[in-house]
């Protein structure tokens, strides 16, 4: 597609500078290793075929939080979107999981989704807690304004972190955010924030040479079991 890059200019968000994401390692309940790292908008491409599937699994929200998702991805990689950046999750190179965010101001963040693929081993939570340790620790921000958009959402985020609620309408939809502040990632750290760096280098190779998607019905068994309900 041909690109006015002088028109870009003016459609573009401009962006406040934003530190990567060191990549880490955690050891799943089952004793898989899963690499999370930060990915590139050269890698929306293969991420929206992971994506794709959830968009018709109406339970547990899945369709809710994937088609946004799927919107996210889009706009992030035609710079639609201000000071976005993508997390996944892989064991053996396939996306288990993916979390997006964006900074709001420097010192602000705003959690976008959380989208597990995989389930029953907490890899959605793991990667929600990434995504606060690189608010918090690696963009050095204040605080994060997060909302839930399913019951699982709400028990993982809202009361396993104990976050405080405010009357801040959040972006994805206006509904009151909720809070996580510096103080409360630091006390919720030892009990929620796991994985090791530096990824040993085998592990790293095989995320890097592929993101690997499941097919769709791989993706829709693993989240809604054998019937697809
Ligand atoms: C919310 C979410 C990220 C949490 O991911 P997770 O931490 O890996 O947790 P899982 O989804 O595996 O499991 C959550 C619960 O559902 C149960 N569950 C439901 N369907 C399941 C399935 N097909 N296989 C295994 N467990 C399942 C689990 O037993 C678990 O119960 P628990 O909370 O008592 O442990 C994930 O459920 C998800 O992506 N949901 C849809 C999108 C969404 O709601 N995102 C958050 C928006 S705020």
């Amino acid at each position: 597609m041909a690109v006015d890059m002088e028109l870009e200019k003016v459609l573009r968000p401009p962006e406040f500078p934003q530190a990567p994401y060191p990549p880490k390692v955690i050891t799943l309940a089952n004793g898989k290793k899963m690499v999370v790292r930060e990915v590139t908008r050269a890698d929306v491409p293969q991420l929206l075929k992971s994506v794709l599937p959830t968009l018709f699994i109406e339970r547990d929200y899945y369709n809710v939080v994937g088609a946004r998702v799927y919107a996210e991805l889009i706009a992030w990689q035609y710079y639609r979107v201000q000071n976005e950046y993508v997390i996944v999750g892989q064991v053996d190179g396939l996306v288990v999981g993916i979390v997006n965010g964006r900074m709001y101001s420097p010192k602000v963040g705003m959690s976008l989704h959380t989208l597990a693929i995989d389930r029953g081993l907490r890899i959605g939570a793991h990667l929600f807690a990434a995504k606060m340790e690189h608010h918090i620790e690696y963009l050095n921000q204040d605080e994060v304004l997060i909302v839930a958009e399913s019951p699982i959402g709400f028990r993982r985020w809202m009361i396993e972190y104990g976050l405080e609620p405010t009357n801040i309408p959040h972006e994805l939809g206006g509904a009151p955010s909720y809070k996580l502040t510096r103080e409360l990632y630091f006390k919720s750290k030892p009990r929620l924030v796991v994985g090791d760096r530096p990824v040993p280098q085998a592990l790293m190779d095989v995320a890097m040479r592929e993101l690997t998607v499941a097919d769709g019905a791989a993706i829709r068994e693993k989240i809604a079991g054998l019937k697809g309900r």
